[in-house]
């Protein structure tokens, strides 16, 4: 494996991402683990991300200084060229004004890490800091017209450093300067694939459960299916998969949910009926992290409160992806929104966590459905928040908003499958602002609801454009909300990125 040091920075994640496509394991680790840790971890090679902070800030992030001594091959990028720089004892200096952008390198030495390339990259800078000259020991293998030093090297020591991303598309021949390093200067055998990953799974699920019992929090979505799929599969029985109806579930999913399950899994499923509960909880509320963290509470407390029912299970298992965690905030990343499974959870939880799939993104979730051979409909199926309809209803949750959302966001998904759209549309569904606007229907004034429309195309979800949906569908599903759906006078269309926006609206 090959461990990302993470210096903050909302998309460290994609370099731990190109690693595992390039077949070798990867994940992130915060910046200050212990040197004696990580060699236990025993990575072939080491990556400090890059990060938001200038080397000599105050609070500036920094790792053991005896990381560098372990003899493991290290690639610093941006901000971890910086740092290794000021490690060794050459200066950063702060640039005149921030490159960023396209830049051309001219490559200057032979680098393992450039072999076969040519002899100016395109490749995507992002930074304030340069580094002025390399620490004694070091070479200089490329340059911008802006940074005398843009990539470096210590032969001996194993250490490669840049200036620039090599692990965003816009830099052209990035993967293959990762390839580079993974394979020439770390040595690493490219084994690790999506079946592997099962097989590590299963047998590490095997030694963290033992004998113990595992409730496991099924949504219906692809990543609980998974989750429980891997589970099922590393202990079997032991294992009561748990699915609650929050009332915040969209229009006939709780039935479709539990016939899918009854269909495909020969699993123990346990379906809670939580509305009154929840809705109860929520009455008065309309902080959208305040309504996250009741709903990621109440979610804890029916499974406790189910566990007193079933008998004692020891473990929670839930489908938490890489992405809830960055966007609930770390350390070093800020809170976006909390993701209930993560920022949502109470402080005084009774069970441990179980989350087999939290180094992945959607796609690679989606990978693992397939090599576990998940239906089409679980693998495919659009992520649906946690939160359901209550993170779509902005503003106070009431029945007559929820009716609606569900409503209109059942027109929406009818005409979009009818229009042949839907597997080219990673998410689409409908939220509910909180205002009423003015409107005149059969000579009459209406004062009532709009409903937006947010559709967007996606990989991972951490990047999204908005879909280029035809005018004609989009004027059906409008008609057709004003015309059904009571209480709404107004349809608009979300054509918003992320970022600057998110995919949901709060
Ligand atoms: P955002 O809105 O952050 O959403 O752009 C990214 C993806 O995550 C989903 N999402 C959630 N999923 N619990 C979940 O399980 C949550 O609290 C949550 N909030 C957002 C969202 O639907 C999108 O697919």
């Amino acid at each position: 494996r090959v461990v990302v040091l993470d210096f903050g920075g909302q998309y460290n994640q994609l370099i731990a991402r190109r690693i595992r496509d390039l077949g070798v394991f990867s994940e992130l680790v915060p910046h200050h683990i212990t040197a004696e840790k990580l060699k236990a971890m025993k990575p072939k090679g080491i990556v400090f991300s890059g990060g938001p902070a200038s080397v000599y800030a105050d609070g500036a992030p920094k790792c053991d200084p005896a990381i560098f001594e372990l003899g493991i091959p290290i690639l610093g990028i941006c901000y971890g060229m910086q740092l290794i720089s000021a490690h060794f004892g050459a200066d950063v200096a702060r640039a005149g004004k921030r490159e960023y952008g396209k830049a051309e390198v001219e490559i200057t030495s032979d680098s393992p890490l450039f072999h076969g390339l040519g002899k100016q990259e395109s490749v995507w800078m992002s930074h304030t800091d340069v580094v002025t000259s390399p620490p004694e020991g070091f070479q200089v293998d490329g340059r911008t017209s802006s940074a005398p030093v843009a990539a470096m090297s210590h032969p001996s020591r194993k250490i490669h450093a840049v200036q620039f991303h090599p692990e965003v598309r816009h830099t052209e021949n990035g993967n293959e300067m990762i390839r580079h390093f993974l394979y020439c200067v770390c040595q690493c055998e490219g084994t690790w694939s999506m079946e592997s990953f099962i097989d590590d799974t299963v047998k590490d699920l095997k030694k963290q459960i033992g004998e113990k019992r595992v409730l496991c929090a099924l949504s219906g979505g692809v990543d609980s299916s998974v989750v429980a799929a891997l589970i099922h599969r590393a202990i079997g029985d032991q294992l009561t998969c748990v699915f609650v109806d929050h009332g915040l579930l969209r229009k006939g999913e709780a039935e479709s949910v539990m016939r899918t399950f009854a269909d495909q899994f020969q699993m123990n499923v346990v379906k809670v009926d939580a509305k009154e509960r929840f809705l109860s909880k929520l009455k008065g509320v309309s902080d959208p992290e305040k309504k996250r963290k009741i709903i990621g509470n109440e979610f804890i407390r029916v499974f406790e409160e189910e566990t007193e029912k079933l008998g004692e299970h020891h473990f929670l298992a839930q489908g938490t992806l890489y992405t809830d965690i960055v966007e609930s905030g770390t350390e070093t990343a800020q809170t976006i929104k909390s993701h209930h499974n993560v920022g949502g959870l109470p402080e005084d939880m009774k069970m441990d966590l179980v989350e087999p799939v939290n180094t992945l993104f959607k796609d690679e979730v989606r990978k693992v459905g397939e090599e576990l051979g998940l239906s089409k409909e679980i693998v495919w199926r659009q992520p649906f928040p946690g939160p359901g309809l209550g993170i779509r209803v902005i503003g106070e949750v009431t029945e007559e908003k929820l009716k609606i959302v569900r409503e209109s966001d059942a027109i929406l998904q009818e005409e979009i499958k009818k229009a042949g759209l839907d597997h080219e549309i990673w998410q689409y569904f409908t939220a509910l602002p909180d205002f009423k606007s003015v409107g005149v229907m059969g000579d009459a004034r209406t004062y009532a609801y709009t409903v937006g429309i947010r559709a967007v195309t996606s990989i991972d979800g951490m990047t999204a454009d908005w879909a280029r949906i035809p005018y004609e569908v989009l004027e059906r599903i409008s008609n057709r909300m004003i015309n059904e759906v009571d209480g709404v006078n107004r349809v608009v269309y979300d054509i918003t990125s992320k970022p600057p926006a998110t995919i949901e609206w709060e």
